[in-house]
């Protein structure tokens, strides 16, 4: 049985145009070029409506990290599906799957992870941490300390908090962004810099950033600190130690650091929380 319908290159751009809203797109222009359409993929490989192979140097959206088309993934999803292919955690439930998920991620994250929360997607992740965070200050009694700092042009996903995140401004100007209490300083991109610092100088230089303004507010103001960029070496270490000091919860969000996940820097750090998207 066919799970779509088969349809011809042009049928199916004619329908997409016609139908499918695309992300971050001008469909003015989407209609011209059209899309290409991908309808098949296999290991490193995707092939479009007319049979072309491409290597998904992109895995997805960073996302494909053991590729496409293992059969041994299409084979206990097929038999979770049938078995049980959906509940909710709601009202005092719990399934098999999840907690053995939560049970095998604690396993293999640093040691201070050993609770786990699933959303479908980075945004909304980044949108429950916010919440998180801040009802974590709020219950030990610090409901001032609200303030989240987030870095110009980093990119935190598309929802109301995670655009807020983002330090994007035309996304800023869709929907009276940022949320309250979001505030962006530089960001820690090295190669767009005057390259007058090494690379670990400039990294100390972007920390720094983040502790001063971490004093201008007020330590009992802010709650988090999140970055996105390709941190490593000296930035982390400084990062970390300025969220201690100053107890705030520091989240790397690691949505693209499929390349690095090997990397024990990228997979967040702090004292009480951080996320994964
Ligand atoms: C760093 C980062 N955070 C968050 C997101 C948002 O994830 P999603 O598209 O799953 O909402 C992305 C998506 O590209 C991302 O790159």
């Amino acid at each position: 049985m066919a799970v779509v319908a088969k349809r011809s290159r042009s049928e199916w751009q004619a329908l997409d145009c016609d139908h499918y809203l695309h992300p971050f797109t001008d469909h003015k222009d989407l209609r011209e070029k059209k899309s290409r359409i991908i309808t098949r993929a296999d290991g490193a490989y995707i092939y479009d409506a007319d049979d072309s192979e491409i290597l998904d140097g992109m895995s997805g959206l960073w996302c494909v990290n053991v590729g496409y088309g293992r059969e041994e993934l299409v084979e206990v999803a097929a038999k979770q599906l049938q078995e049980l292919p959906y509940y909710n955690s709601f009202f005092q439930c719990a399934h098999p799957p999840s907690i053995e998920l939560s049970r095998l991620l604690q396993e293999v994250s640093q040691s201070q992870f050993n609770k786990v929360f699933f959303t479908g997607s980075g945004s909304e992740s980044n949108d429950t941490v916010v919440r998180m965070v801040r009802h974590y200050w709020n219950i030990l009694g610090q409901p001032d300390k609200q303030i989240i700092v987030s870095r110009i042009n980093a990119y935190h996903g598309s929802t109301m908090a995670g655009a807020s995140l983002g330090g994007m401004k035309p996304m800023h100007r869709q929907g009276g962004l940022p949320i309250p209490d979001i505030v962006h300083i530089e960001q820690p991109y090295w190669f767009g810099s005057d390259h007058s610092l090494s690379p670990d100088e400039f990294g100390l230089v972007m920390a720094r950033e983040l502790e001063k303004k971490i004093e201008e507010l007020g330590i009992e103001k802010v709650a988090a600190s999140g970055a996105t960029y390709g941190l490593e070496g000296q930035i982390i270490t400084a990062l970390r130690s300025c969220a201690l000091k100053n107890s705030v919860a520091s989240g790397l969000n690691t949505a693209v650091c499929i390349p690095s996940n090997s990397n024990p820097h990228t997979l967040g750090e702090h004292p009480r929380r951080t996320k994964y998207s």
